[in-house]
This record gives structure tokens, sequence and C-alpha cells, in this order.
């Protein structure tokens, strides 16, 4: 390896800084390359914005939250979208673009660090003929292929957090305290972090909640003289039979500024119809992403940006590093595309939740 590059596309997450420095450190110690981080995603391989990365820009950076390269999620080089003074859009295919850059940078190789959509690009561009090795990322852990993305565990502790606090006012006050979590196809984050605070309701997109099954837990508790009750619910978690509340439903948009969040205040007025309590709603958003990350997402990125670069070393490109306990093992980027890896209904951890009461809104109390 004498250069490569380094791209982190998509939503950010907790731990991308852990990944550019193990790919930087990992290239520079022991293969003597020298590595060019390339600016906001795609963007950055389309209009050649650079920079180096060594071992001294990125000494400080292992318990930064977000990426120092920065990150869009509008950056498709094979359909770029581009707003002229008035508003109108146009698409253009800028891949052979992108390509140029990387020819003209001289790079032996790309790092692209992204979710479902960075890495389906990825792939094409590897189809055209770059090589490239792939890095998994997103908040929602539902990526094909790996047993954890880094970002996830960090995602689960600020919302664990944010379910203590919720607990003591719920309590004080005897209300229904709703807790909306990323996860718009996946409830991973739901489920893990629900389970660790102790929620006595959870709601994931895999499973269409019963609004009886929710309404009947609160009254039992109303009944056991433990009044207040807690309800972790995933952004795309729906009704049985009614209709998703999706991210653009949801979205209010205020002079173009768009605000997350959605079916947690649906779920807190059809059960305010039904149950005398009051009921709070808290739309965790964006600080999920936000931050230093855990050590368990510091390790992984670690781990996952070292054995990103001894591979494109050994010349397995076309890859995608990934978790499969203990190892980190390599996974063909074909066998990803478009996949989303969603919680099973019949997974060890909901039998655990609703093995210890927990609701999840298909009967169990
Ligand atoms: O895919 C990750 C994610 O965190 C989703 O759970 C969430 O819907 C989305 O990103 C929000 O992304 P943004 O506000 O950056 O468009």
């Amino acid at each position: 390896l004498q250069r490569v590059g380094i791209l982190t596309g998509g939503g950010d997450c907790s731990g991308l800084n852990a990944v550019i420095r193990a790919v930087t450190r990992t290239a520079i110690i022991q293969y003597g390359a020298e590595v060019l981080g390339l600016e906001n995603g795609f963007d950055g391989l389309i209009f050649g914005r650079t920079m180096r990365l060594t071992t001294g820009n990125t000494k400080d950076i292992l318990t930064l939250g977000g990426t120092i390269l920065g990150t869009t999620n509008k950056g498709n080089p094979f359909a770029y979208r581009e707003f002229d003074e008035d508003g109108h859009i146009t698409v253009r295919d800028l891949s052979a673009q992108a390509m140029d850059t990387f020819t003209s940078q001289g790079l032996d190789c790309l790092f692209v660090v992204g979710g479902e959509g960075t890495l389906e690009l990825a792939h094409k561009f590897q189809q055209m003929g770059m090589p490239v090795v792939g890095i998994p990322k997103t908040i929602d852990n539902d990526l094909e292929g790996t047993d954890y993305t880094f970002g996830f565990q960090t995602a689960v502790q600020v919302a664990c957090d944010a379910m203590d606090r919720l607990h003591t006012t719920g309590r004080s006050h005897d209300r229904v305290m709703i807790l909306e979590v990323m996860g718009r196809n996946a409830g991973w984050i739901a489920l893990e972090a629900g389970l660790a605070g102790g929620a006595h309701i959870i709601l994931i997109p895999e499973i269409p909640y019963n609004l009886d099954n929710v309404v009947a837990k609160i009254q039992h508790r109303i009944r056991g003289k433990s009044p207040f009750s807690i309800i972790m619910v995933a952004e795309g978690a729906r009704e049985e039979g009614g209709e998703r509340i999706t991210q653009s439903t949801a979205t209010t948009r205020l002079q173009g500024v768009e605000q997350l969040g959605g079916v947690g205040f649906h779920l807190a007025c059809r059960i305010r119809e039904r149950i005398p309590l009051e009921v709070r709603t808290t739309v965790l958003g964006h600080i999920q992403r936000g931050g230093s990350p855990t050590a368990f997402d510091r390790v992984l990125g670690t781990r996952l940006g070292a054995a990103a670069v001894d591979a494109a070393a050994r010349g397995d490109f076309g890859t995608m590093v990934a978790l499969k306990t203990p190892d980190i093992v390599l996974v063909p980027l074909s066998e990803l595309a478009g996949l989303c890896r969603t919680v099973p209904v019949d997974h060890q951890l909901i039998r655990a939740a609703e093995a210890t009461g927990v609701n999840l809104g298909r009967g169990a109390m």
C-alpha cells in the first residue's frame, strides 16, 4: 500500500473518528502508506476535496464524537442533486468524475465508512474498477453481515441514561412517560435501551402494537399501586392496522428546519384518550448520534479500522470488515446490497423482555 483514501458517508455516529484514527495509524505504522481523507463523503471524491491524515492530526480524536472528515447523506455520485437559485433541482451522474479523482490522486484503495446506502455506493464503485473496503456504521445496528455496528452501543447508553432520568420524574408525578428513540426500520436501540432502562412497555417497528394491550398494561400498573409507566418507542413503530408515522409525516417543518419525532406524540394522544393520567413525550433525536463513544464503540471502531487496512494490503477488495464475535471477518459487499437487519420477532432479547414482564404491544402484561 502506498496511498490510501478514506471517507465517511451518511448520518454520523459516535466512533467514526476512532475508525479514521485506526485506519490512518495502521496504514502509516504498519505499511508506510500515505493517507488521504476525503471531505464530506463522496462529495470529497467528486470534487477532489481532501486533507492529508497523519498520526499527528489524528492523535486526539479517539474520544471525539462526529467525524473530522465531515459527512453528507445527500451526495450520491450516481445521481448528484444540485439546486439552482430558484430552487430547481438538476440530477447528474458524477461517478466518472469521482473515478477521475481517485486516479489523479494516485490512490491504491478507498475505505468507505458508512451504512447501507453508502456501502451500496461503495459496491457500485468497486464494480467500476475502484478497489474499496467497506466499514459498517450506523447507530441503528441494522446492517446485515455484522453482529454490531459501532455507534449503536453509544446510542443505547444515551437512551438508557434518558430512561433513568424519566423514571424518577415519571414516578414523582404518576405520569406516563414516553421516550422516542431512533430506529426507522429496526428496533434494536429501543429494545436494548428499553431493557437496560427498565421500560414497562417497548414498541418497535417489527411488532405493530395493539393499543388495547398497551392501555391494559398501564391500567394493570395503576391497579397495582405503581401508577406511573415508562414507554420506550422506536421512531418506526406503528399501531396494528394503523399507518406508520414515518419521518416525513412526523417531521414538522418550520422555515426549512426539520424536527424529528412523531410516533411518540401520536402514542401520547392515543393513550391520553383512554387513561386518566398525564402523558409526556420526549424525543431523544440526534443526542443519540453525538458525543464521545463508549469504550465498546472505541474498541470496535479501532478493530474495524485496523482490519480494513490489513484487508486492503492483502488485496481483499469489494469486501466489508465485520464483527462476527469474537472475530473480525470479511463479508463481500455484493451480499449486503439493500438488506436491512431487523429484529426477528422471536429474538432472545424479545423473549427476555416478555419473560420479565415487559409489554411489547402484543399481549404480554
Ligand atoms: O439511519 C440512522 C438514523 O439515525 C435514523 O434512525 C434516523 O431516522 C435518521 O438517521 C435521521 O437522520 P437525519 O436527521 O440525519 O436525516
